[in-house]
């Protein structure tokens, strides 16, 4: 059944706001498109986002003051990767290489994440079945690193809801605490979503989501390298048994 969790719903109301996405996590791959409610837009965050074209969106990403994260930033990081990529991955949010460079994932963690990529035949700058594209739920760097507040979340959630809508792709690997979080729209642990594929329904779209551990913290736990290559192999097979949504 479609739920949003309680810590969202909570935030939302506070802020005036109605559901914007909602979750479905059932067992492993439940058939596309069952279920689901259509996904609400409120007005008072009807920036319209949902109409935007990619250029647009990323303009509009650029030149954006809905949180305080825009006061300090260098650049906005939209995303990278071609934008016909059937594969989706979302980490959290710019640290201070990708403030200076404009670019998701390139410090050490960013590395870590090419190497893991490469070893299952994928890349940010590869085309085809190959192709990944890597945003972050918010799109400027938290000061001195920290995590991004929930209401930073909220406010930035909008544009990466419309990346995946535009890129309509066939699997979604989210890295990480805060971005499990935010897309699966939980509190639970990584621990407890990992291992099997989770559903988003937006706007309509039935996408598979599968949860593993952010690069920066595996820079501090090698041991669990292990993990996250099972992971990638099962974003693999969600992948190879889910067909190509027309575009
Ligand atoms: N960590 C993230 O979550 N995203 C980046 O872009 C870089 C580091
Ligand atoms: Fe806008 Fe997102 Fe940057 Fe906040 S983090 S200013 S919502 S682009």
């Amino acid at each position: 059944m479609t739920s949003l969790d309680p810590r969202r719903a909570r935030l939302w109301e506070r802020l005036g706001l109605g559901p914007v996405w909602t979750e479905r996590s059932a067992p492993a791959l439940a058939p596309a498109g069952s279920a689901g409610l259509p996904v609400e837009v409120p007005v008072a965050l009807d920036r319209g986002i949902d109409r935007m074209g990619w250029d647009e969106l990323e303009r509009t990403v650029a030149g954006c003051t809905a949180c305080g994260l825009c006061k300090a930033r260098t650049n906005t990081v939209f995303g990278v990767g071609s934008r016909d990529s059937q594969w989706m991955l979302i980490g959290e949010a710019p640290g201070a290489e990708e403030d200076l460079r404009g670019e998701p994932f390139v410090g050490q963690a960013g590395r870590l994440l090419d190497s893991i990529l490469a070893a299952a035949g994928l890349g940010r700058a590869a085309t085809g079945a190959s192709a990944v594209y890597i945003a972050n739920v918010v799109k400027c760097r938290p000061p001195a690193n920290r995590n991004p507040e929930p209401d930073e979340v909220v406010r930035c959630e909008p544009f990466l809801r419309r990346q995946i809508m535009l890129l309509a792709p066939r699997v979604i690997v989210v890295m990480g605490r805060v971005a499990a979080q935010a897309v699966l729209g939980t509190d639970a642990s990584i621990a407890s979503l990992r291992g099997h594929a989770h559903r988003i329904d937006v706007a309509g779209a039935s996408v598979p989501v599968i949860v593993t551990y952010h690069p920066a913290y595996l820079l501090r736990n090698l041991a669990d390298k292990a993990k996250v290559w099972a992971d990638m192999c099962l974003a693999r097979e969600v992948f190879d048994r889910t067909q190509p949504r027309a575009h």
